[in-house]
């Protein structure tokens, strides 16, 4: 069975084609991040006009990437929350005619979840797992019991973790999107130098970034517009969140006695937090690669798929919805 998968929550216009939830036959991605740089972050009315321009030609790619006529696709699954209003829109609209005019089953596919579907491209997944959602908009601990059963544990009070990256980015003058742009700097820079806080939330599984970030901003605030030791500040703030990543997710596959744990989502891509699951032996992890880490069509197709085969099929009055309700 051949799902075209289509993304348009953020700054990412994709579509992809996936046979059987598993094979990618095609993953066009087209990044807008050129047009956001000289922003520091995503503006939602360019990122909405992008997405009108590009969105006929990517499917048109992905399915010529594919091998495929449009004819010979057996659903057509989308991301239609949580996101920018927007640019859900488009592709929402865009995803709601092709199905209509081709007389195609559709599926409204969640963003969040699908994120934690990018290593079901790979191998099969044993459930009940851990999985941890790291991405621009949210941080979110949560058991998965099955395809269509998720718990959430936790969640951040405040600043999603990619938006950490991004925010303490821009204090270090470093480019658009904060995550690489930090994990490069890092490198070079050692990350005991500056002790910044952990907060750990003791007793839930919840996140808080924002007393990180504000303690990043009073260290640069005393250099008093001077030179920054920018990788020092660097490694020592991506380690704080690698080890508060790490440990909370540790401590909640324990507990919950899940069979693995999942990272998905941009934030995924980075190399001490995947550096630091992979390392340990307690449990198996699944990262997908940095090709399914940031947000892409595959994941949204694949999610799309269970779905449609658990019969969870959509129809053409579904809406799009801003925000992640957390139950
Ligand atoms: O999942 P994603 O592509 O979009 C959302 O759904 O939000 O995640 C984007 C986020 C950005 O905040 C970006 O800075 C972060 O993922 N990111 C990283 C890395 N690559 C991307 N954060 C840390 N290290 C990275 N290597
Ligand atoms: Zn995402």
């Amino acid at each position: 069975m051949r799902v075209l998968g289509i993304e348009s929550s953020c700054d990412e216009c994709s579509a992809a084609v996936v046979e059987d939830g598993r094979r990618i036959l095609s993953n066009v991605v087209l990044s807008q991040v050129d047009f956001h740089k000289p922003f520091y972050g995503v503006v939602p009315e360019i990122a909405s006009r992008k997405h009108v321009e590009w969105i006929a030609p990517v499917v048109q790619d992905a399915l010529s990437a594919a091998g495929v006529a449009v004819g010979d696709i057996d659903a057509v699954a989308v991301t239609y929350r949580p996101g920018l209003i927007g640019s859900l829109l488009v592709g929402l609209s865009f995803a709601k005619g092709l199905a209509w005019a081709l007389g195609k089953p559709f599926v409204g596919v969640d963003h969040i979840l699908a994120h934690l579907y990018a290593p079901h491209l790979e191998r099969d997944i044993s459930y009940p797992y851990l999985g941890l959602l790291v991405s621009g908009g949210h941080t979110i601990i949560a058991r998965v019991d099955r395809h269509d059963r998720m718990q959430v544990l936790g969640t951040t009070i405040d600043d999603a973790c990619g938006e950490a990256f991004d925010k303490v980015a821009r204090l270090l003058g470093l480019p658009y999107p904060g995550g690489p742009s930090i994990q490069k700097a890092a490198e070079q820079g050692n990350p005991g130098a500056f002790k910044f806080p952990r907060a750990w939330l003791e007793g839930t599984r919840n996140f808080s970034f924002s007393g990180l970030k504000t303690a990043v901003l009073k260290e640069v605030n005393k250099f008093n517009g001077g030179p920054l030791p920018v990788a020092d500040l660097a490694a020592s703030f991506q380690t704080a969140v690698v080890e508060v990543l790490f440990q909370k997710t540790m401590q909640a596959a324990r507990e919950y006695g899940v069979n693995n744990i999942i990272v998905g989502g941009g934030v995924s891509a980075n190399k001490p937090l995947r550096d630091a699951f992979l390392a340990q032996t307690e449990f198996p992890v699944k990262i997908p690669p940095l090709s399914l880490c940031t947000d892409n069509a595959a994941m949204i197709a694949a999610a799309g798929y269970y779905r449609y085969v658990l019969g969870h099929l959509d129809g053409l009055d579904i809406d799009i919805l801003p925000t992640w309700p957390l139950s």
